[in-house]
């Protein structure tokens, strides 16, 4: 058997929507081989009623790498050892299409590049703001232009550190996306493109207060605070308590602030989220995450 591992991811980073992504240092891993008959186990999140059949996302994404190299997919024993959170906003679905693209391309003999990888990926997950992330680890910013999928990744800065406050519901990404308006304010694309436009450089150059002074958004999270409920509040504690700035995760409903490598700092800010979201009925489980900067990547025996 030979065994991937395939970061969790928090996309939009507030003004980044479909645009940014992150990788964070949480993991599902995925053991795969070719054999006699198909078998997929699934161990974790989802165990128990995510479908073992070809409904499944690894399958269907593993089926597509196939088809997309022109080749025929044989019986697979698939075994997932699922940790990311389903439908919480941390890239669980992402997680899984690049686990069946990559175990697929590894069983053929790599015939996909990375770029290649992440155009299926996107088209499977319909926005690439989380599979690229996943793929390639860091932070990512993508932009479809002229038929193609352009990505870009920096490495993010070891001592960021990111907290997640991750509540006890889901909220479905379909749903999330439905409530978004068709049309936006000029005044609120140019607050988005300038925001988003001085993160990237900031993180380029490692500038982790200037990366989080741009944590805002007026093109999503106004919208979508109302399926969350103490969202706006949870961000005002997170960043009253010593946050470098507090987001929606993905589309939600968790909560990512962000922060330097300082433990005690950070429990506070921790406390200070669990709390706001109790203020108002919502129970949630806290990480404090580090970033990943390797993305999808084969365990070599000695890593397992
Ligand atoms: N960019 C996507 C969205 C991410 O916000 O809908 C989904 O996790």
């Amino acid at each position: 058997m030979l065994k991937l591992r395939i970061p969790a991811a928090t996309a939009n980073l507030g003004c980044g929507y479909d645009t940014f992504g992150m990788a964070l240092g949480y993991y599902n891993y995925l053991e795969f081989a070719e054999a006699e008959q198909y078998d997929l186990r699934i161990i974790g999140e989802g165990e128990g009623h995510l479908p073992r059949n070809n409904a499944n996302l690894v399958v269907r994404a593993a089926a597509a790498a196939y088809e997309l190299a022109g080749r025929s997919m044989p019986p697979l024993a698939l075994t997932a050892h699922n940790n990311i959170p389903l439908s919480r906003g941390m890239g669980s679905s992402s997680s899984a299409i690049v686990a069946g693209i990559m175990a697929a391309n590894t069983l053929m003999g790599d015939p996909l590049d990375r770029p290649a990888l992440l155009e299926l990926a996107a088209k499977l997950e319909g926005h690439p703001d989380n599979v690229a992330p996943a793929i390639y680890g860091g932070f990512t910013i993508t932009a479809h232009e002229g038929g193609r999928l352009y990505c870009k990744k920096l490495t993010l800065p070891p001592q960021l550190r990111v907290l997640l406050a991750i509540p006890s519901f889901t909220v479905a990404t379909k749903k999330a996306r439905a409530i978004l308006p068709r049309q936006v304010a000029l005044t609120d694309a140019v607050f988005n493109i300038s925001h988003a436009a001085y993160m990237a450089a900031a993180l380029a150059e490692g500038d982790i207060r200037g990366f989080g002074a741009m944590l805002f958004d007026r093109l999503h999270q106004p919208y979508r605070y109302q399926l969350v409920r103490g969202a706006q509040d949870v961000a005002d504690a997170a960043v009253a308590a010593g946050a470098i700035g507090c987001v929606l995760s993905g589309s939600g409903p968790t909560m990512a602030a962000f922060s330097e490598d300082d433990e005690p700092l950070n429990a506070g800010i921790a406390a200070a989220m669990s709390e706001a979201f109790a203020r108002n009925g919502v129970s949630c489980r806290m990480m404090i995450l580090n970033t990943d900067n390797r993305g999808a990547a084969l365990m070599e025996q000695e890593e397992e």
